[in-house]
């Protein structure tokens, strides 16, 4: 289990921050490397050709590691929406094809494919969930008819789990094509990729891998490396490290995933910002942090239980995301209670959503309690 780790980050002693799943505070390491970078703009003559290429490969190197990949299946994107299109500009969807997308899931990983099968006359099939058990409900919507499964491991309105070993698995017995939006659980929920083998696993940096926003990753799966990309980057092509012959335009790609990097990947702002960040979860390892995340929900978890309040059950629901339920809707005074007290939550529907991070103290946990305790 890891220590509590405030002492990394600049939260005030007056802010209860439960709320990772929208954006994650900074490290100060993330936000030193940060205003390094912006000064560096100043003495331009200092940035040589080869500053355009050396970050983007540790930084690659750097999150290939973390996911337990290679660097060579990994591409730098500025959204997930920008990673679902370049997933959905790949695959090829025909008339009469499904794509199974879960309930709610976040709208970068539908618009895409509403589109998708819009043009090719294909369905969208949606699969609730309201069962306990989200896992069976997407197993049983792949079949013959299925073309892609565009789905989220971790559902980023309250947690809710979808196997992707049993899924991944599935997937390959129809032939139909992965796609996970791992927003919500990278960094905190190891993916084990050589199993599940998706076709592309695509995900922010600025939630649980603590980077800065417009700064996310893509897994490319070997069989779509030679792949189009969106947009027609130079930095892209083959030997643009050499910038007396960039003119000398050519068809050939950079190896691997780069194909699809984001044009201006080098991003001299936030690459070392998403490097200073990754290295702090390696530092921390994904296992230890899950585990100890997973202490934190579960008792928050038993906490919401005693107070008559439902959650998932701990099989079907993240370590790190709590959607705490209230039958009879959030009460109304609670809202303004957490926020006259500087508890951040998020409210959806009949639920909040509690999302701790290792800078969580148990007083935030208590002091949240308290709240809702006081507003029945
Ligand atoms: C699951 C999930 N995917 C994606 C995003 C963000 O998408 P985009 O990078 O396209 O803005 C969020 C933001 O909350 C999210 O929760």
């Amino acid at each position: 289990m890891i220590s509590i780790q405030k002492h990394l980050f600049d939260i005030p002693e007056d802010i209860t921050y439960l709320n990772c799943a929208y954006l994650s505070p900074q490290l100060r390491a993330v936000k030193e490397a940060g205003i390094k970078a912006v000064a560096k703009k100043s003495s331009p003559w200092e940035l040589t050709a080869s500053d355009f290429f050396t970050e983007s490969e540790k930084c690659r190197a750097l999150f290939a590691k973390i996911m337990n990949t290679d660097a060579e299946n990994v591409a730098f994107i500025p959204s997930v929406s920008y990673g679902i299109a370049v997933a959905a500009a790949n695959l090829p969807i025909n008339t009469g094809d499904e794509i199974v997308v879960l309930e709610e899931q976040f709208p970068s990983n539908y618009y895409a494919w509403k589109a998708a099968a819009d043009r090719a006359g294909a369905s969208i099939i949606t699969i609730s969930k309201t069962g306990e058990d989200c896992t069976q409900s997407v197993l049983e919507a792949i079949n013959d008819r299925t073309a892609v499964a565009a789905i989220p491991n971790c559902h980023w309105a309250d947690g809710t789990l979808i196997d992707l070993n049993a899924v991944g698995s599935r997937c390959r017995n129809y032939g139909v094509t992965l796609v996970v939006d791992a927003s919500q659980s990278a960094g905190v929920i190891p993916i084990d990729i050589k199993l599940v083998q998706p076709d592309f696993i695509i995900m922010v940096g600025y939630k649980w891998l603590l980077g800065p926003y417009s700064f996310g990753y893509m897994f490319v799966n070997d069989k779509h490396l030679n792949g189009i990309p969106l947009e027609y980057n130079w930095m892209a092509r083959d030997r643009s490290e050499d910038f007396s012959n960039l003119v000398n335009y050519t068809d050939a790609y950079q190896p691997g995933a780069r194909r699809f990097d984001v044009g201006e990947r080098s991003n001299f702002v936030l690459m070392p910002m998403a490097i200073a960040a990754l290295n702090q979860v390696y530092e921390w390892g994904v296992e230890n942090i899950q585990k100890t995340l997973s202490i934190l929900t579960d008792e928050m978890a038993e906490r919401a239980i005693e107070f008559g309040l439902s959650v998932r059950n701990k099989n079907h629901r993240a370590p790190h995301i709590l959607g705490i339920q209230f039958k009879d809707g959030v009460p109304s005074k609670l809202a303004k209670s957490l926020k006259r007290r500087n508890i951040y939550v998020s409210t959806r529907g009949n639920s909040i959503r509690v999302a701790p991070y290792l800078y969580n103290t148990p007083g935030d946990a208590d002091r949240l309690f308290q709240t809702i305790k006081e507003s029945f």
